[in-house]
């Protein structure tokens, strides 16, 4: 295939910013034809502004769908980066547990992994739910999970892990507790799928009706947008987070720059946030 032009170029950036909010410019060109070269190809195109314009127009049925699938980085693993985790057995818990206790529905979380990818990231969480409340079947524990890749929705619906994603991260203790064997691969067990639901979900669409969530994590996924959708992204967390739930972003990622509606919280290096209620009053 001929090189590709910058019109091209300024085409597919377009298109994935349209469609997902994530920032490719041309420093990102090198990422086009491995990504999208065969998706092209199968759709019969002789070059990618006709490419683009075909998957707008929706002309190839699932073919807007497998170019999310293909644009976005679904990297992740279980416990990632460990404070998070530590953080929540150890203080968000037992805090809001504590917080809760007056109030009209004191066995009541909600929580949402949002850019959940495959779902290590949601059952991450249940997990650290199981650890920290013995009696939990008692509880009413809800973990909304969603993610702007389809596939990436499915395979965390299933809960199916092959060997090679259950070692990245996952300790035999909660692997013993947790799974169950199917064939070479492992699904997550019952009683943590239940607490677990999954959703196709676009992070720059409106989050009318979702929430009030106690827990959200927003991990790895806003350093793909730009300063100005970032800015809108974690405005329109707050409006569906209660006034006293917490907040964890990715390790390299800071919420500072989002003004001083966040107040950073320290324990176990974790990088949290919970709103600044003298702001929100104010
Ligand atoms: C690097 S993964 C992070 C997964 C998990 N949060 C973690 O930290 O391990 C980024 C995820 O964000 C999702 N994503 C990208 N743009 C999105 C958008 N606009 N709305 C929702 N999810 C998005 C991708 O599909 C991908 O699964």
């Amino acid at each position: 295939m001929s090189e590709i032009t910058s019109e091209e170029i300024d085409a597919v950036c377009n298109l994935v910013s349209d469609l997902c909010g994530i920032c490719w410019d041309e420093s990102k060109s090198y990422l086009i034809e491995p990504r999208l070269g065969s998706l092209l190809e199968q759709a019969n195109c002789e070059n990618y502004k006709d490419f683009t314009r075909k998957v707008r127009a929706e002309l190839v049925p699932g073919l807007k769908e497998q170019v999310i699938d293909a644009v976005t980085t679904n990297e992740t693993l279980w416990f990632r980066d460990e404070s998070p985790f530590e953080a929540l057995r150890h203080k968000v818990i037992p805090e809001l547990i504590d917080d809760k206790g007056t109030s009209m529905y004191p066995k009541r979380f909600r929580v949402w992994s949002a850019a959940c990818s495959t779902g290590q990231e949601p059952y991450s969480i249940a997990m650290a739910f199981a650890d920290t409340i013995s009696d939990i079947e008692s509880w009413d524990i809800q973990i909304l999970g969603t993610d702007i890749s389809p596939s990436a929705v499915e395979h965390a619906s299933q809960g199916i892990y092959n060997e090679l994603e259950i070692g990245r991260g996952m300790d035999s203790s909660h692997l013993m507790k947790h799974f169950v064997n199917r064939g070479k691969d492992r699904q997550v067990n019952e009683k943590i799928r239940s607490m677990c639901r999954f959703e196709q979900r676009n992070l720059h669409d409106s989050m009318a009706g979702l929430g009030p969530f106690d827990i959200i994590f927003c991990r790895n996924v806003a350093i793909y947008f730009s300063p100005e959708d970032q800015k809108k992204l974690f405005d329109s967390l707050a409006s569906v987070l209660t006034p006293n739930g917490w907040i964890f972003v990715g390790s390299s990622e800071s919420l500072t720059r989002q003004g001083p509606q966040w107040q950073a919280q320290q324990h176990c290096r974790s990088n949290c946030y919970r709103p600044n209620m003298e702001v929100q009053n104010a």
